[in-house]
């Protein structure tokens, strides 16, 4: 069976992603690790404890990741995070704190431990920016032919950035370590901005989770419709809020949801482009191409497949 891992900055679409990931049979959620950008990386995983306990699976280990990228000292959460995904990270709905602790082994050294352990069956996802998966790169460079993928959310190809016409804002928050990522060699699919903005959840959706009349119903239905507010401010044309996270670990269970272009690509580093997701020129006419970026996505088959899992997880 596949595992995952899930790499978050859990706020909501991260948190849709986990219970995506938990309503999938086919695969086992090995573990969560946690990072920072929508919230503090105390907070995400924090969130993500609580998160699992609510949805019934308090078998899911934590594990925290690194508080900021190499390049900078600190981390702050950005206004426009709080206002898209609340202070808390999970749209300010109220859950109880879990009564679990975070594992006391790092990230970085569990994404390696269980590269070693599981190999071309493990599928490591991640939802924020990218520090711990290059921490890790740099630790152990081998893990890079060991893994059996990464399916990452994050950048833009054949769209503008969120954060301005460049960036995307997982990649915004270390354009470091994606571009040490794409370059590393390692099997890489970039789930993207080309395709997350296609894929659109509204309040008629989340009505069908509170009319379950359970916990998880409710909480994922108030903490995804403050999410759905927001976009109706920042993208008022967008029609829903996009499902960016939860597509990717939908891509890491059944890669055919999309289409994808091979290429090589590479993070812009300098000047007003800085963040911005592109193919490496100097790689072009490289025969091996190590990414793919889906470029195409079957909406209606993603749609249904999102609503029946999570639905179905958050039934009892
Ligand atoms: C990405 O940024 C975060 O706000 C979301 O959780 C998602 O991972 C979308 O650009
Ligand atoms: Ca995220």
């Amino acid at each position: 069976m596949k595992k995952l891992i899930l790499d978050l900055d859990t706020g909501v679409d991260d948190a849709l992603a986990i219970s995506y990931a938990l309503g999938s049979p086919e695969v086992e959620l090995i573990g969560i690790t946690g990072t920072y950008g929508n919230v503090l990386v105390e907070q995400g995983v924090r969130n993500a404890l609580a998160v699992t306990d609510l949805l019934g699976h308090p078998e899911v280990k934590v594990y925290q990741g690194l508080p900021h990228s190499s390049t900078t000292d600190s981390f702050s959460v950005l206004p426009v995070s709080a206002f898209i995904h609340g202070e808390n990270g999970i749209g300010d709905v109220d859950i109880p704190d879990s009564n679990r602790s975070v594992e006391s082994e790092p990230a970085v050294d569990f994404i390696i431990d269980a590269v070693k352990t599981y190999g071309k069956d493990l599928i490591y996802v991640p939802t924020g920016p990218m520090t711990n998966i290059q921490a890790a790169l740099k630790k152990a460079p081998e893990i890079k032919d060991e893994i059996g993928g990464i399916v990452l959310m994050g950048g833009a190809l054949t769209v503008p950035g969120n954060c301005n016409a460049c960036m995307e804002a997982n990649i915004s928050q270390d354009p470091e370590a994606a571009d040490y990522l794409f370059r590393s060699g390692a099997p890489t699919t970039m789930i993207g901005l080309d395709v997350t903005l296609q894929t659109l959840l509204t309040y008629k959706e989340t009505k069908r989770w509170r009319d379950l009349g359970t916990k998880a119903g409710t909480f994922l239905a108030d903490m995804t419709d403050f999410y759905i507010k927001a976009y109706e401010t920042t993208s008022p044309n967008l029609g829903g809020c996009g499902l960016h996270d939860p597509l990717a670990v939908g891509v890491a269970v059944d890669p055919t949801l999309v289409t994808t272009l091979p290429i090589n690509m590479k993070v812009d580093l300098e000047g007003p482009t800085r963040g911005r997701t592109i193919g490496d020129v100097d790689r072009l006419n490289d025969p091996v191409k190590t990414m793919k970026v889906a470029v195409g996505v079957d909406v209606p088959r993603f749609l249904d497949e999102f609503m029946t899992r999570i639905t179905n997880l958050a039934k009892n």
